[in-house]
């Protein structure tokens, strides 16, 4: 049985300040998710990581939305796993869609930090997705694929069976326009069927979120799909409010 995974991606969004004040106030929240058996967790910037782990209850995910694969070195504006390791930070989100379309993120340097984050003892959470024009060209499945085969490429099933995969769609990203829960179920069970021609058996432990304008009254139709293990919520999960909302319509 695999537990249900809420994770907010807060993108660009807030100050240390207020990601403090969001981590403060946090702790119903988390017990809540807690109690119904959800890991819940947020993935505020660099600079507000320690904050939040510091100021959360220790049961509260907290995720980087990206790091290098190299443990230190010339990379300007770069962080490494042993940075993240030292504040208490072991998930991060890779390959996200705006980081694949602004910062030349690719499945090959993907599969690089999937690595080396699992030899660190690490989660990654491996993003996916394809662009409206490919979705009206009927070539979803393939082009996802070709994103989850180029990722995973070389793990051994135990560690893929630690990743976690995030299929969001990038017309659904923000726009408001979520996928209907049968496209996502769809798409998503395409990608078990990628990871079990991969690694056999395992592929029904990875957890798989559907991620692109989850909001608290979308949520469950989502979760009452059977590929589908949870969600990846940017806007939606950047009040406490509606962070709340979506764990409530979750269970
Ligand atoms: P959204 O973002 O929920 O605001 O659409 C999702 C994401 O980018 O992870």
């Amino acid at each position: 049985m695999r537990k249900k995974l809420l994770l907010g991606n807060w993108k660009m969004n807030k100050t240390p300040s207020e990601a403090k004040q969001f981590a403060l106030l946090s702790k119903d929240m988390v017990d809540n998710a807690v109690a119904n058996n959800i890991d819940l967790g947020v993935a505020p910037t660099y600079v507000c990581l320690q904050t939040v782990k510091e100021n959360a209850t220790k049961n509260l995910i907290v995720a980087a939305q990206n790091v290098h694969a190299a443990d230190h070195g010339a990379y300007t504006g770069e962080i490494s796993i042993p940075m993240l390791k030292e504040i208490g930070i072991d998930w991060v989100i890779l390959g996200h869609s705006e980081r694949r379309t602004y910062d030349n993120e690719t499945s090959e340097k993907c599969n690089a930090k999937i690595k080396a984050l699992l030899a660190n003892d690490m989660i990654p959470v491996y993003c996916c997705g394809e662009s409206l024009e490919t979705f009206e060209a009927g070539k979803t499945a393939s082009f996802v694929e070709e994103q989850i085969r180029k990722g995973f490429e070389g793990l051994t099933p135990e560690q893929a069976a630690k990743v976690v995969v995030a299929y969001e769609p990038i017309w659904a990203i923000g726009t408001g326009k979520n996928a209907t829960k049968e496209i996502a179920e769809e798409t998503i069970a395409s990608i078990r069927a990628v990871l079990r021609d991969m690694f056999g058996k395992v592929a029904e432990e990875i957890r798989i979120l559907y991620g692109g304008s989850v909001k608290p009254n979308n949520i469950a139709e989502y979760m009452s799909e059977p590929d589908i293990d949870g969600a990846l919520v940017g806007g939606a999960s950047l009040e406490l409010a509606s962070y709340q909302a979506l764990i409530e319509n979750l269970r």
